[in-house]
């Protein structure tokens, strides 16, 4: 048996032969299909929004969507999720393995150090209405420390990536902290490096006059936990955002704004904020009913429910529910939560959902657990993008790698106007009165 395809052009009785690799074909030899010699270029496969299109290969992130299976370069979340830590798991999907302990202490320590943003960094966070999006905030000040370091722009010097992963996996917690600190009129804290990396994070969130701050534990640890299940996702509309504005070769800051701006929508890492709203604009148990209906009806989505890849239950939310019970048990539980269940419950067991395989993703208890954490609706999808930043950065060094790669820029089909000719105004005006009148 030939792995291979035949195709045949029934507008010419042409046969072709097409090879089949690792399951797919190149799109680019459906350019041999023509028609005669005046057709220059072929078939194009038309995708959009890439239901079936393979942009890249790669060797981070397994997704089985049939099977629920989640893969960090081969080991199962849930192992992940109960025995590492973010930064190591940061350190697996860069570098391709598990650190030694001196690769680990090497690394948390470069990571540690560059935890500080310049002084200026803060002027451009004043500068901001004291009601901005944390998202918003964030995006601009990623983008704006491209202009900080210069040096970034060397993208084929392994030396300056290495330096641009450190400041934006460091970074991305201060500045996150720093939105939200922005937002309640409280002052910027500085990093503590010695605690953990969620540690840190609380700390430049919630310290107040305490000459120290001392983490929950059950917090931190939570916390991690949720940065480890949101490191990195294989090809998502933030990462094929950052891999495409990357594909242009600007400085890692640039397209890492440009994967927060793709995060920030409500149909990705704006969903878990999106949930929230949902949950209290339904305010009780005994509306859920009437608000399915209307989802059936087409007249709004379940947020938090459906995945593009996932058409089983997605594995990350499976952790995040048992981890929403431990959360929960130490802070109390929350309206919200038994209204979650109860939605769960009413959406697994109703048709609609079902015959269109809409399990809840990431975002369905994610949100919960930020709030029960102390953190407000604005900031959950910041939340996302912390963790995110380290699979963005090695989907955008492995993407820089490839030789395979250039830069990304899709084909259309043009459904337009034919050439025509420019008409004054006076002509137009004329021609539009003719066709109103008659
Ligand atoms: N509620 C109601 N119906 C839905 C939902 C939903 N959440 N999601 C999909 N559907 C329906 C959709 O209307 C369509 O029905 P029909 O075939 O009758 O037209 C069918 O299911 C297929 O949906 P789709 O929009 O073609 O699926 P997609 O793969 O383009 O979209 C999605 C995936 C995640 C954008 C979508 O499921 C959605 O909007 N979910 C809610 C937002 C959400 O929770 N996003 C977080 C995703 S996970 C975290 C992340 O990666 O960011």
């Amino acid at each position: 048996m030939a792995d291979s395809l035949t195709i045949v052009d029934n507008r010419t009785g042409k046969s072709y032969e097409v090879p089949i690799d690792n399951g797919t074909i190149r799109a680019t030899e459906l350019q041999r299909i023509k028609l005669g010699d005046e057709d220059l270029d072929g078939i194009v496969s038309y995708d959009p929004a890439f239901l079936n299109t393979a942009s890249c290969t790669s060797r981070i992130t397994y997704i089985d969507g049939t099977r629920g299976i989640l893969l960090y370069r081969g080991y199962p979340i849930e192992e992940l999720a109960e025995h590492s830590t973010y930064l190591e798991t940061a350190y697996l999907l860069v570098h391709g393995e598990l650190p030694t302990a001196a690769q680990a202490a090497t690394w948390t320590h470069d990571i540690t150090m560059h935890t500080m943003v310049h002084e200026n960094v803060k002027r451009f966070m004043d500068g901001f209405h004291h009601d901005a999006h944390p998202m918003g905030m964030l995006l601009s000040v990623v983008g704006a420390l491209a202009t900080f370091y210069p040096e970034a722009t060397q993208i084929h010097d392994a030396e300056q990536r290495r330096i641009s992963i450190y400041r934006l996996i460091a970074k991305m917690p201060t500045l996150a902290a720093y939105a939200y600190r922005h937002s309640r009129g409280l002052p910027y804290n500085q990093p503590d490096n010695d605690l953990s990396f969620a540690g840190n994070f609380l700390n430049l969130m919630f310290k107040m006059v305490e000459a120290r701050y001392e983490p929950v534990p059950e917090i931190e640890h939570a916390l991690d936990v949720l940065f480890i299940l949101h490191a990195d996702h294989e090809q998502n509309c933030s990462t094929n955002a950052m891999r495409s504005v990357g594909s242009s070769q600007p400085d890692p800051y640039s397209a890492t704004a440009a994967a927060i701006a793709a995060l920030y929508g409500p149909l990705h890492g704006g969903a878990n904020e999106a949930v929230l709203r949902m949950l209290a604009r339904i305010r009780t148990v005994d509306a859920i009913p009437d608000f399915i209906d209307g989802v059936k009806a087409g007249k709004e989505r379940l947020m938090g429910f459906g995945h593009r890849v996932y058409k089983n239950y997605d594995p990350r939310a499976t952790v995040i529910k048992r981890m929403a019970d431990q959360v929960f048990s130490a802070t109390g539980t929350n309206r919200l939560l038994d209204m979650a269940l109860e939605l769960e419950r009413i959406a697994l067991e109703d048709e609609y959902f079902v015959k269109r395989r809409l399990y809840p993703n990431v975002d369905f208890y994610s949100g919960l657990i930020y709030q029960a954490l102390g953190l407000p609706t604005e900031m959950f999808p910041v939340m996302f993008a912390i963790p995110r930043t380290a699979g963005w950065l090695s989907q955008w060094e492995e993407s820089l790698l490839d030789r395979e790669q250039r830069i990304a820029r899709p084909r259309q089909v043009y459904l337009g106007e034919q050439r025509r000719h420019y008409l004054p105004v006076t002509e137009r005006d004329r021609a539009t009165a003719a066709a109103t009148a008659s």
